[in-house]
């Protein structure tokens, strides 16, 4: 079984004991945003094309990352394609599937949403990926930010509604998995016995949004549930993260907010009855590495290139409801501005943590308009070289902010490659982070078994 810690000192020996980090590279193309994907060798021709996500998947591999995982969208924003491919990608799940065939030890989390699909296909579907991928697979169950327009007639479900329905959802997928347990296969050649259809049951479940008698047509993969990650830290997301999720993808743009999410997350899990070990904190990390500072700065700036002062002012809007389109830009923002009402449909995380950073440090129009939660996803940013990212990990370590993070490549596909080739060996010699994979599946990467 693998290391849960090791005894490295970090630094000046702040600390005699640290946590090995769990580590996943995101697949969305990130580095491709702003102008990024003008670079010669940014192989954006290959977006929709399996074998550029395979390369990146070994390369991850080789690293020793505990998982590749693939956020999605079920819609499509046609303004931003006139300069960028936005959104558009691969459906998460079959390219994972591609993946399973051209790696062996790399876990694979698909992003599928508990809104919009049928219980009984996603937990068919989760189960396929992970026998073929024998035990790799994982599952980040969104709520979804939009889309309701391609499944059906209505507004969005408001958050609350939508994590209600993933409660549900997930209780119905686990039921399914259950329904059909792994270990009701005999294959006895002598006796003729294929499987003990005793331990193969209907769910019956008739609920407030689904109606699913199963038992599933597929055996469970070594009778255990997938390894789940969540993301959205509203209360209704919190509550249902310290419930089921065995990971949480935070957008966390600072230390305080990550310990906050984190402390409470520990918290409400030991209320569920769950170990606070059992749910791990994984903040998006969104680098932009290259061989020098200036460099770095630059490809930072290149991101966010297209995003003029009005688009930020709308996503202001969008996020808290405020106008500030009037105001002198050193005008400081503080908390009697704020609309009483909640106006974000989409996620009241991004709205929450700008509440927070207004109450508590009253930032000028012009600070907020550069805020990560508005020029990006409200992810932890680090811009500079691989030494500059160490010590930032190396804080966030020391803070117990986190239980790892999921990389986030920016500005070119250089970053990626300085990430896994120079920045993730630096963290193995510091201890904090495996040398070799000990297991073979996602489950054991993530070391679920040992809580
Ligand atoms: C960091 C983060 C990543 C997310 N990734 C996705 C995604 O890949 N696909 C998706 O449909 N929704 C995604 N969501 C949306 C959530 O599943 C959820 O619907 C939304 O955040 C509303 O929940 P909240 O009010 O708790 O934020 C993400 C949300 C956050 C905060």
């Amino acid at each position: 079984m693998e290391e849960a810690f090791s005894s490295t000192f970090l630094g000046d020996g702040v600390m005699d004991k640290l946590k090995q980090l769990h580590i996943g590279l995101s697949l969305s193309a990130t580095w491709l945003k702003g102008d990024g994907w003008r670079d010669k060798d940014s192989r954006v021709e290959e977006l929709f094309m399996g074998d550029f996500y395979v390369d990146l998947a070994k390369k991850a591999e080789k690293a020793k990352l505990d998982f590749v995982f693939k956020p999605d969208a079920l819609f499509l924003d046609t303004k931003v394609l006139d300069s960028s491919p936005g959104w558009s990608s691969l459906d998460p799940t079959v390219l994972l599937t591609s993946i399973a065939r051209e790696t062996e030890r790399i876990g694979l989390i698909t992003t599928i949403s508990s809104t919009f699909y049928p219980p009984y296909i996603v937990a068919r579907q989760l189960q396929s990926l992970n026998w073929i991928s024998n035990g790799r697979a994982g599952w980040n169950i969104v709520t979804s930010l939009g889309g309701v327009e391609n499944f059906m007639a209505g507004e969005m479900p408001s958050s609350q509604e939508r994590y209600a329905q993933a409660e549900e959802f997930h209780k119905v997928v686990n039921s399914l998995w259950d329904s059909f347990p792994g270990l009701s296969l005999l294959t006895n050649r002598k006796t003729g016995h294929y499987a003990d259809h005793q331990k193969i049951s209907t769910i019956d479940h008739v609920g407030e949004f689904f109606h699913v008698e199963g038992p599933l047509n597929i055996p469970s993969y070594q009778s255990h549930p997938l390894p789940l990650l969540q993301a959205g830290a509203s209360p209704s997301g919190r509550a249902f993260a310290s419930a089921i999720a065995d990971a949480v993808f935070a957008a966390a743009p600072d230390i305080t907010a990550a310990k906050e999410l984190r402390n409470d997350l520990r918290a409400k899990a030991q209320q569920e009855g769950r170990s606070e070990d059992a749910i791990r904190i994984l903040p998006g990390l969104y680098f932009f590495l290259a061989d020098t500072r200036e460099e770095a700065f630059k490809l930072h700036a290149r991101a966010h290139a297209n995003l003029s002062k009005e688009k930020r002012y709308e996503t202001v809007q969008t996020i808290l409801g405020l106008n500030l389109r009037d105001m002198p830009l050193d005008h400081k923002i503080t908390a009697d501005l704020l609309p009483n009402d909640d106006v974000s449909v989409r996620s009241q995380t991004h709205t929450n943590l700008l509440k927070n950073l207004i109450t508590e440090k009253q930032p000028t129009i012009e600070e907020l308009l550069s805020r990560p939660e508005v020029v990006g996803s409200g992810h932890w940013v680090i811009v500079g070289t691989v030494e500059d990212a160490l010590v930032s990990i190396e804080e966030w370590v020391e803070a117990d902010a986190m239980d790892g993070f999921i990389a986030l490549p920016g500005g070119s596909l250089h970053s990626l490659e300085l990430f896994c080739d120079k920045l993730v060996p630096m963290l193995v010699d510091k201890g904090l982070f495996r040398k070799d994979y000990s297991g073979n599946t996602l489950r054991e990467h993530l070391l679920i078994d040992n809580q």
